[in-house]
């Protein structure tokens, strides 16, 4: 099978590599990729957003199947482009993304499924919600309706944030139209984990869940980012949690979806607060989560193209998912100034020394004139696996200080537990 990955992350060099080990497949193609996927397929120069390019490009290569990685082309309809003209595609449509690209949509999907979410009003008129924050008082989580690069959600710890968060959204546009509507929903505490199901829009796998940090600095202090490190499994994550999670949280809104007529197919990922009354539903999103894929994939035993199969022929109900019981530990490499500006070109030594059991995704690298080079925020992703988690943070920190390139950032405190 000829497949072509779209997107140009860490995420989408861990969906490479695995992909790479399935027999089936006989040509891997990537675009635009980045240098560490062009190590293991062929990178093309369309990028992520341009559908009819990637439509060009399947259909000049001859591929079978197309991946798709990053949120916006999905929200932009890349999957119904794909099948209206004949290409096999791996991802939800449009309207089944909308869990991902409208959270007033997902808000409402959660309500009717039935599934607990923390408690939520949607305002459209600027001074409704002023007055529902003056009514409500802090703290309080303010997030604009639609896909804001990870930046529209804000958890206010006084009113006076939560006020100025609804102003830059609803009257300075900050982030355009997708803060047309609002969500104003009750602050949850507790420990936050992601779940990632297959589901063909009926069956779903069992779950696989990761802890991520999205904060730039130790102690989660900083500005919030793309994901600085993780690990998978949390070692409170058991059989019991799982069943709980798959079955009250996810499966209802799979259901839902589907009742609706717009069957969710791909990867479903749930951001769940596991608050003192139980876990909660935060947020869904439509695809893979990056730094998260870097964690999975290398646990997942199964044939990553026949699970993907399964998912298009709605066979996933007799897929047997098998996630190793080794554990990974992700630590994110970041260029200097991360996540504000950065500057690009900085060349990485050290890549050929990493140690066994560990690998190292690329997630925004370049190769110019035979050396590779930073090439965006987040740089690389550095994977440790082992028996324990302990073992598999040590191996991914002596990864990690085997490479060096100027400026690099990183945070030290990537699962580590002081219990
Ligand atoms: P999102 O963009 O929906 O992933 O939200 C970004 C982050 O905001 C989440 O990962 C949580 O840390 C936080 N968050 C979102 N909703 C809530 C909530 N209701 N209570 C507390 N924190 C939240
Ligand atoms: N790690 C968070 C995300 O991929 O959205």
């Amino acid at each position: 099978m000829r497949v072509l990955v779209v997107g140009n992350g860490g995420r989408e060099h861990a969906l490479v590599w695995k992909l790479s080990q399935s027999p089936r497949t006989t040509a891997l193609f990537a675009t635009p990729g980045n240098a560490g996927i062009a190590q293991l397929a062929t990178c093309l120069d369309i990028t992520a957003e341009d559908i009819p390019g990637i439509i060009d490009l399947a259909s000049s290569y001859s591929i079978d199947l197309v991946v798709v990685g990053p949120e916006a082309p999905l929200a932009a309809g890349i999957v119904d482009a794909c099948r209206g003209a004949g290409i096999r595609v791996f991802g939800p449509t449009q309207a089944a993304a909308r869990i991902e690209w409208s959270k007033s949509f997902a808000k409402r999907i959660m309500e009717k499924a039935g599934a607990p979410t923390a408690a939520f009003e949607l305002f459209s008129d600027y001074e409704e919600a002023k007055e529902y924050v003056r009514e409500h008082g802090a703290p309080v989580v303010i997030k604009a309706d639609g896909l804001a690069a990870g930046k529209g959600v804000v958890v206010a710890q006084t009113v006076d944030v939560a006020l100025s968060a609804l102003d830059n959204m609803m009257l300075s546009k900050a982030y355009g139209s997708a803060g047309t509507e609002v969500v104003i929903e009750e602050c949850l505490t507790g420990q936050e984990v992601s779940v990632f199901t297959f589901t063909d829009g009926h069956s779903l796998t069992r779950l696989v869940a990761a802890c991520d940090y999205k904060r730039i600095y130790d102690q989660d202090k900083g500005p919030n980012t793309g994901g600085m490190g993780g690990y998978s499994p949390p070692p409170w994550w058991d059989e019991a949690m799982e069943e709980y999670v798959r079955e009250l949280c996810i499966a209802p809104v799979i259901r839902q979806l589907a009742a609706e007529g717009t069957p969710f197919e791909g990867v479903l990922y749930g951001g769940i607060m596991i608050t003192a009354e139980g876990p909660s539903l935060i947020e869904f999103n439509s695809r893979f989560g990056d730094p998260e894929c870097q964690l999975i994939m290398p646990r997942l035993e199964n044939d990553l193209l026949d699970v993907m199969d399964a998912v298009l022929d709605r066979t996933i109900d007799d897929v047997d998912l098998i996630w190793s019981n080794e554990v990974t530990v992700a630590v994110v490499l970041a260029s200097a100034g991360y996540p504000s500006g950065y500057t690009n070109g900085k060349l990485i030594t050290g890549l050929a020394n990493i140690p066994p059991s560990t690998m190292v995704f690329h997630s925004a690298t370049a190769e110019i004139n035979g050396e590779t080079v930073t090439n965006g925020g987040r740089v690389l992703t550095v994977v440790g696996h082992a028996a324990s988690l302990s073992d598999a943070r040590s191996l991914a920190y002596q990864a990690a200080s085997a490479i060096s390139f100027e400026g690099a950032q990183s945070r030290s405190d990537i699962a580590e537990f002081s219990s």
